[in-house]
């Protein structure tokens, strides 16, 4: 068996040891004579299973008593509907920011329910800045402000919490979670899916304050009304348990790695690098602003498209895999999320500089 380096934006590198046991802990878990595939969602196996998972995520980002944790399916995508669905409250605007690829795709779905403020947008600039703060319209008759912390597609991240003119905060923290601190206490929601930061695909983690729950559209499916599942410990229906078992392996192992505040600091190393690589060469290019490049999706154009094949072809060669670029922007992108290790940052810039040495 070799493994890659999968620089994947998502699903994405899992770290090694928590394939290993989930590996070990495939036919019988702990002591319960059983896989956790087979176990009832109700029974008193998977029960530790679910306190651990809610307690270790928690305990990670030092979520307060009056914020609810669910475990809910349907991808961020769906939560671009149920945002609006749960917690407009009766209001008909909300404001939204647009950063990129994904907030714009979360606009164009509020748009179903609600009038949607663009509060602010980087558009013209091709979505490689973040508008200063100063410069966002706010609308106080908005029921909340939805923002997308890291834009995976454009590589473009907030290094500081917006402010929000009182508004209810809501951040798609889909592929940067747990990979810096976060102070929760300055949200009313933060959502994200797992299959970045936490562990595979299937799902969807909801951060939300207790005075937002409980105003919840008649139309809205009881499976996504957030109260409901709070009421429910996610568990209103069979959740996905298997993936909870993983992302809750992944949690137990981002303890050992020191934490969130650990993690951030060999992130923080390992995307200077990777910059660093890029900003050295004159044969790879990162549009964006730098204040608001992304730690965690580093994407990069070659001066020379038609080396983009070569590129992947050496960078395979190599065992260099998932380096090609989202079909809107083109070029590359490297997705460094909290299990790619240095070593793996290390081998992409040591191939990038020999690549541009022969070509
Ligand atoms: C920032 C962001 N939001 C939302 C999504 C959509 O996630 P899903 O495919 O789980 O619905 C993605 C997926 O890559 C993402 O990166």
């Amino acid at each position: 068996m070799s493994r890659v380096y999968n620089f994947s934006a998502g699903p994405s590198a899992l770290p090694e040891p928590v394939l290993r046991q989930a590996r070990e802990e495939m036919l019988e878990w702990r002591d319960s004579g059983m896989s956790v595939m087979e176990m009832s969602h109700r029974g008193k196996y998977f029960s530790i299973i679910a306190e651990e998972l809610e307690s270790d995520f928690r305990a990670l980002l030092n979520i307060p008593e009056n914020y609810k944790v669910l475990f809910m399916q349907g991808g961020a995508s769906a939560q671009f509907s149920l945002i609006p669905q749960n917690i407009l409250q009766g209001k008909t605007r909300a404001c939204y920011v647009k950063t990129g690829a994904w907030s714009e795709k979360a606009i164009s779905d509020a748009q179903n329910y609600c009038d949607v403020v663009v509060s602010a947008s980087s558009e013209e600039s091709k979505f490689t800045t973040i508008p200063d703060f100063s410069s966002w319209v706010l609308d106080d008759q908005a029921a909340y402000l939805h923002y997308t912390s890291n834009e995976t597609i454009h590589g473009v991240e907030f290094s500081e919490i917006p402010n929000d003119n009182g508004l209810p905060l809501v951040s798609d923290m889909s592929s940067n979670i747990l990979s810096r601190q976060c102070d929760v206490s300055r949200y009313g929601l933060i959502y994200a899916g797992t299959q970045k930061n936490m562990g595979p695909a299937g799902v969807t983690v909801v951060i939300v304050r207790d005075d937002l729950l409980g105003g919840a559209s008649k139309a809205t499916p009881p499976v996504f009304n957030y109260a409901e599942q709070a009421k429910n410990n996610s568990m209103l229906n069979t959740p996905a348990t298997y993936n909870w078992y993983l992302v809750g392996l992944v949690l137990k192992w981002l303890k050992k790695q020191g934490g969130v505040g650990a993690i951030e600091q060999r992130n923080i190393a390992k995307a200077a690098k990777l910059y660093q690589a890029i900003d050295q060469s004159s044969l790879y290019h990162n549009p964006v602003e730098l204040a608001c490049r992304s730690r965690m999706n580093v994407p990069f154009i070659l001066a020379d498209d038609a080396l983009d094949k070569p590129f992947l072809v050496a960078a395979e060669a190599n065992g260099l895999f998932e380096l090609k670029g989202h079909r809107s922007v083109g070029g590359m992108r490297a997705s460094i999320y909290n299990a790619m290790p240095e070593a793996g940052v290390l081998a992409l810039c040591d191939f990038m500089s020999e690549f541009e040495r022969t070509h």
